[in-house]
């Protein structure tokens, strides 16, 4: 005799987090951004409350995953923003979004492989509600932050994972997406019209109304240093460009990347382009100078990232590790066009790598 199969709402993706969704929406609709907040975040059965989303095994990579190479380079430039605040101690490493802490751990073993003074100087707080590091040197924390008077706030990937608010042009305007289940699927609905101004007048698109505020407490963080973020995006006129109608919401399951948010629900990665305007307002509003943004392509050849791989011509087996890494890191269909914005109180320089301004 053939039984009925069909897992019901489990085929839509981790079951306890569709149940979850479905009982919050309580037979409505709840607008596209709390369905991506609760596919992502949710406290207990969110994306990324499971280890191991990351890397070769999970669903996608990014660049502390690639080689430690990524977090030299930028514990050279940390060096650098504390060699020129006068060597503060402490002089404190904020990481929102710290994942399992990769970028950590490369940061404070070049500190202590190069430079003893700035490795004891250093404290490195890793802002993340999973909290899954292992590394004893870092202090892993939830808000709210204990601000620092010297320091160093980085972002890795951080404000693309942030939800977005998604929109649809129409004649009356742009008109919200809201997201409720049929019984079957989640799909989505026309919410309300909203006001934006400057807003694209054709197809869909996104509106991270989180990044500015964010960015503006995390501006907070540190009294006098830096603050250098690594994210896909665009300034706006390039993110709302008239040509692109299909916006830049994207959908990650096991290295293929897709634009179905309602399917595999909770196993997989959201990520939205992040508006550089927005961070880079944020910045100069709390009296950032800022920098960029330049390719990390850009960046990290300035920062001498051929030179590390060249330094090891005599171990064959690093050698081709660390080329491999620098193509990947600078690969201008993949990591390379990642983006960096640095902000910078209480130093009056021009940073290592934007010098050219590209
Ligand atoms: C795309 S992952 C990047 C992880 C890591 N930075 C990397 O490059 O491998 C985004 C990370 O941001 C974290 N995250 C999302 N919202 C957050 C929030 N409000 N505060 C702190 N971390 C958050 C997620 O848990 C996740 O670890």
């Amino acid at each position: 005799m053939a039984l009925d199969l069909d897992p019901g709402s489990a085929a839509t993706g981790n079951a306890q987090l569709v149940r979850a969704i479905i009982e919050e929406m309580d037979g409505s609709a709840i607008p596209f951004e709390r369905f991506m907040e609760l596919a992502l975040c949710h406290p207990e059965h969110g994306y990324y409350r499971t280890p191991g989303r990351i890397g070769p095994g999970g669903d996608f990579l990014t660049s502390p995953r690639i080689h430690p190479m990524f977090g030299w380079s930028i514990a050279a430039w940390a060096h650098w923003s504390w060699e020129t605040l006068g060597k503060p101690e402490p002089f404190t490493v904020f990481e929102p979004g710290a994942g399992e802490g990769y970028l950590a751990t490369a940061m404070l073993d070049w500190a202590w492989g190069r430079d003893e003074e700035f490795a004891k100087a250093l404290r490195y707080v890793a802002i993340e509600p999973g909290a899954r590091g292992s590394d004893s040197r870092v202090t892993w924390a939830a808000p709210p932050i204990q601000p620092a008077e010297h320091g160093l706030v980085v972002t890795n990937e951080f404000f693309d994972a942030l939800p977005v608010r998604l929109f649809d042009a129409t004649s009356r305007g742009p008109q919200e997406v809201y997201v409720r289940w049929n019984g079957e699927s989640f799909e989505e609905v026309a919410g309300p019209i909203a006001n934006i101004p400057e807003a694209p007048s054709d197809g869909r698109f996104e509106v991270n109304v989180r990044a500015f505020a964010t960015m503006t407490e995390l501006s907070a963080l540190v009294e006098q240093g830096a603050v250098l973020t690594f994210d896909y995006g665009y300034p706006r006129e390039e993110l709302w460009a008239p040509w692109r109608t299909q916006g830049t919401l994207l959908c990650f399951y096991r290295h293929t990347s897709h634009h179905n948010p309602y399917i595999h629900v909770g196993d997989q990665d959201m990520t939205a382009h992040v508006d550089f305007t927005e961070l880079e307002a944020a910045l100069d509003s709390a009296g950032y100078a800022t920098f960029g943004p330049v390719s990390q392509t850009v960046f990290l050849y300035a920062l001498g990232g051929q030179q590390l791989v060249e330094a090891v011509r005599q171990d064959l087996q690093e050698y081709f590790a660390r080329r491999r890494a620098l193509e990947q890191l600078t690969d201008s269909a993949g990591l390379g066009r990642v983006r960096v914005l640095a902000g910078l109180r209480g130093i009056d320089s021009t940073p290592p790598g934007f010098e050219d301004g590209l």
